[in-house]
């Protein structure tokens, strides 16, 4: 087969999707998927490193069966409120008086030069934007003449101990990670548009065990925070409340959930019919389901609010894009747009296709999966601060196919990620 196989995994809280996508001319094309219920994760952080490795597992399968590949490395989601973002700051004098790879690396070097402490690590250094000889607002630095270049990164910092932990999971299930990706950054590949990520938009991605939440403005992250809460807390709420099985919980919740008191979804039922602990059927009260959803939801939006409300005074971003599972509870859009003030929509993974797997894939719960493929493929096809880069013929034509349909990605975006030891070996 032809063309360039990049492997992408999502490990959430509520689902493991491995997804395998081929770079042609035609941009990204999703060839398989694997898809499995998660086990052994709690609010995007491994709990049990035998059940996640199980779960990889049997995504994994799933995927190479569909494909008829064997697949060894994956770009895989990190999640979990543990992930922190802080701003810093680099200054390097221009060796040769133009701006060249060795001078970004060293001044993003220097910003990312901040205090860790030994519990944590850097998971990736975005550069905002560069300053050369005092002039702001540069971002692609590289043959720019000059004397003094600056620059100012996002630093995102990971725990330790929980990267270890996927790590670990990875590695039982037989799979290697080329590079751990936050969560909100692959989800926002797939779903922003470009004039959303030049102009501002705040992402949320409203997944089983967290809710988390990213800015993007001028083609790059300016802010990013994970709230753990997400929607197994709705369905945790609904079966206590109730005294249901999870099970039953997670199908009400889906059927009836709702984001807005307008919409009455109950006008023709009295009472929604479930099956209780004991297996024999029971009588809910709509009214009872709906308040119980809508606490919860409310609880979700003003801590979201709470955080990212700053953001956007800061920020005046155009819009926000919710996405994840969680954004496919009915109206919940206006509800979100209700307590955000900005006009909100959903975010399906548009930018990629899949011929074998059609519609399936435009689906917000696959946002994430979708976007590490995209992650993968401007990580390997074009390096952004990469001079010579041997595999520039391939990479010209798929460059060429995104470009044409509009799908070119701001290079800005990416900046100096967490490599593995594995692999600088
Ligand atoms: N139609 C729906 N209405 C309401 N909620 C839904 C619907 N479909 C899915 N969900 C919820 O979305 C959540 C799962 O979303 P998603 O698959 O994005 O999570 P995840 O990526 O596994 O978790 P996380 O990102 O938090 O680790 C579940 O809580 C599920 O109940
Ligand atoms: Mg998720």
């Amino acid at each position: 087969m032809k063309g360039r196989y990049i492997a992408g995994i999502d490990i959430g809280s509520t689902k493991i999707c491995l997804m395998v996508g081929r770079a042609g001319r035609e941009g990204l094309d999703i060839v398989a998927a694997g898809t499995v219920p998660s086990q052994g994760l709690r609010k995007g952080v491994v709990i049990d490193i035998d059940e996640t490795a199980n779960s990889i597992s049997m995504a994994l399968r799933e995927a190479q069966s569909a494909s008829g590949m064997d697949i060894r490395s994956a770009y895989v989601g990190i999640s979990g409120s543990h992930i922190k973002s802080t701003e810093s700051y680099g200054a390097t004098g221009i060796k040769e008086k133009e701006v060249r790879l060795a001078d970004i690396e060293r001044v993003t070097d220097a910003a990312s030069a901040i205090y860790v402490p030994l519990d944590r690590e850097v998971l990736h250094v975005l550069p905002s934007e560069f300053i050369i000889d005092g002039q702001d607002g540069i971002a692609r630095p590289l043959g720019m003449a000059g004397v003094r270049l600056e620059v100012k990164v996002q630093v995102l910092t990971a725990s330790h101990a929980v990267l270890e932990n996927l790590e670990r999971s990875l590695e039982r299930a037989g799979l290697k990670a080329a590079e751990m990706v936050f969560q909100p950054l692959a989800s926002a590949l797939a779903v922003l548009k470009d004039e959303e990520f030049q102009q501002g938009a705040v992402l949320v991605d409203m997944g089983g065990g967290t809710t988390d939440a990213a800015l993007f403005k001028g083609g790059t992250l300016r802010w990013a925070d994970v709230i753990p809460v997400g929607g197994a807390n709705t369905t945790n709420d609904i079966a206590v409340g109730l005294k249901l099985p999870q099970q039953e919980a997670e199908r009400l919740k889906r059927r009836y959930g709702a984001g807005q008191e307008k919409v009455n979804l109950f006008e023709t039922e009295e009472s929604i019919e479930a099956r209780s602990m004991s297996g024999k059927p029971k009588q809910i009260s709509p009214p009872d389901l709906s308040r119980i959803i809508r606490m919860r939801m409310e609880e979700l939006f003003e801590l979201l609010k709470e955080d990212v409300e700053p953001q956007i005074i800061k920020h005046q971003p155009l819009c926000a894009v919710i996405t994840g599972g969680g954004s496919q509870m009915r109206e919940i859009a206006g509800m979100a747009e209700g307590w955000l003030g900005i006009p909100v929509r959903t975010g399906l993974p548009d930018r990629v296709h899949s011929t074998v797997l059609r519609e399936t894939v435009r689906d917000p719960q696959y946002a994430a999966a979708a976007g590490l493929l995209l992650y993968g493929l401007e990580r390997e096809g074009g390096d952004l601060i990469k001079e010579n880069n041997p595999f520039s013929d391939s990479i010209e034509t798929v460059k060429r196919a995104m470009t044409e349909q509009g799908r070119l990605l701001a290079r800005r975006f990416f900046g100096r990620m967490r490599r593995f030891p594995a692999e600088d070996a």
